[in-house]
C-alpha cells in the first residue's frame, strides 16, 4: 500500500491532469464573496477527485478544503489527521488562460505538517516535502536562495479578493517594499509562490489574508528547503494564520521590519 506521501503525490498529479484537460475549454464561472472571487467547474471537479481519493484511502482523516461545504470547517474523521486541500490555486489565472496555477495538498498530524505536495500541471513540476526529510522538486533536492540583501531579492505577494472593501488590503505594504527590493511579483498563485521560494527562484513571499489550504504544503516546502516562515508578527504559523511571511531566512527580519513599519503608518 502506498505511503501517505506517495498517495498525496499521485492524487495531486491526477487532479492536475484533470485540470489540464479542462483548461482550454470554456469555463462555467460562478462568483463567491464578490465579482472577482471565482469558482469554476474545474475547481469543483478537482476537489471532488481529491476528496474521493482521501475518503477512500484514509476514511478516518478529516479534510479542510476550499470549495466543499462552505470550506471553513474540517469535515469527517479525526482532527488528529487533517488534510488541507486547495484543488486549484490560481483560479483567476486559470479562468483567463494565464499559465500559473496548481494543486496543493498537505497533511497535518497532531498539529504538525507532516507532508506537503504542490503540483504545477502545465510545467509538470511536482514539489513535495516530508517533515525532517527535505524538500524536492521533480526528484531534485530543493534549497532556498542565499540572498541576504533586499536589493538582490525577488519577492512575491498577493491581494485578498476583498481588497476593495478592507483597510488592510496590502497596498501600503506593497508600496513600502517595492522600492527596496529587486522586484515584486504578483503572479496569482500562492502555492506556487511558496514552492518557488523552496526552489530558490523567489527569495520571499508575504500575504495578509490567506487560508490554511493556501499555505499548508508551501510552508513545509520552504522550511524543509532551509527557509523561514512566520506570521506577520513573527510568530509560528497556526491554523488561524492569515498573514504569512515566508523567506529564504537571511531576509526574514528586514522584510518583517519593513512590513511592520508599513502597517503602523
Ligand atoms: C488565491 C491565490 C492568490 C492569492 C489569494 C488566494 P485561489 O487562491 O493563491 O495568489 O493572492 O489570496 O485566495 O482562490 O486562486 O485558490
Ligand atoms: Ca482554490
Ligand atoms: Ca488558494
Amino acid at each position: 500500500m502506498s505511503t501517505p506521501l506517495e498517495f498525496a503525490r499521485q492524487t495531486a498529479r491526477q487532479a492536475g491532469h484533470l485540470l489540464r484537460e479542462l483548461y482550454h475549454r470554456r469555463h462555467e464561472v460562478r462568483f463567491k464573496s464578490s465579482d472577482i472571487d471565482l469558482v469554476t467547474e474545474a475547481d469543483l471537479a478537482s476537489e471532488q477527485l481529491i476528496l474521493e481519493a482521501i475518503r477512500s484511502r484514509f476514511p478516518e482523516h478529516a479534510i479542510l478544503t476550499e470549495e466543499g461545504g462552505g470550506g471553513a470547517q474540517p469535515t469527517g474523521g479525526e482532527a488528529s489527521h487533517l488534510w488541507l486541500v486547495d484543488p486549484l490555486d490560481g483560479t483567476v489565472n486559470y479562468a483567463h488562460g494565464f499559465p500559473f496555477w496548481g494543486v496543493s495538498l498537505a497533511l497535518l498530524e497532531k498539529g504538525e505538517i507532516s507532508l506537503g505536495v504542490i503540483y504545477d500541471p502545465l510545467r509538470d513540476e511536482l514539489f513535495w516535502a516530508e517533515q525532517g526529510k527535505g524538500a524536492w522538486g521533480n526528484n531534485q533536492p530543493l534549497h532556498v536562495s542565499s540572498a541576504s540583501q533586499l536589493r538582490e531579492a525577488l519577492v512575491a505577494t498577493g491581494f485578498a479578493y476583498r481588497r476593495a472593501t478592507i483597510r488592510d488590503n496590502n497596498l501600503a505594504e506593497f508600496s513600502a517594499l517595492m522600492p527596496q527590493v529587486q522586484g515584486v511579483r504578483r503572479a496569482g498563485a500562492a502555492v506556487l509562490d511558496l514552492a518557488y521560494i523552496a526552489a530558490g527562484r523567489l527569495d520571499a513571499y508575504w500575504e495578509m489574508h490567506l487560508h490554511p489550504w493556501d499555505w499548508g504544503a508551501g510552508v513545509l516546502l520552504v522550511q524543509e528547503a532551509g527557509g523561514q516562515v512566520s506570521d506577520l508578527d513573527g510568530r509560528p504559523w497556526s491554523l488561524d494564520t492569515k498573514g504569512l511571511l515566508a523567506s529564504n531566512g537571511p531576509l526574514h527580519q528586514s522584510l518583517r521590519a519593513l512590513l511592520r513599519e508599513a502597517r503602523q503608518r
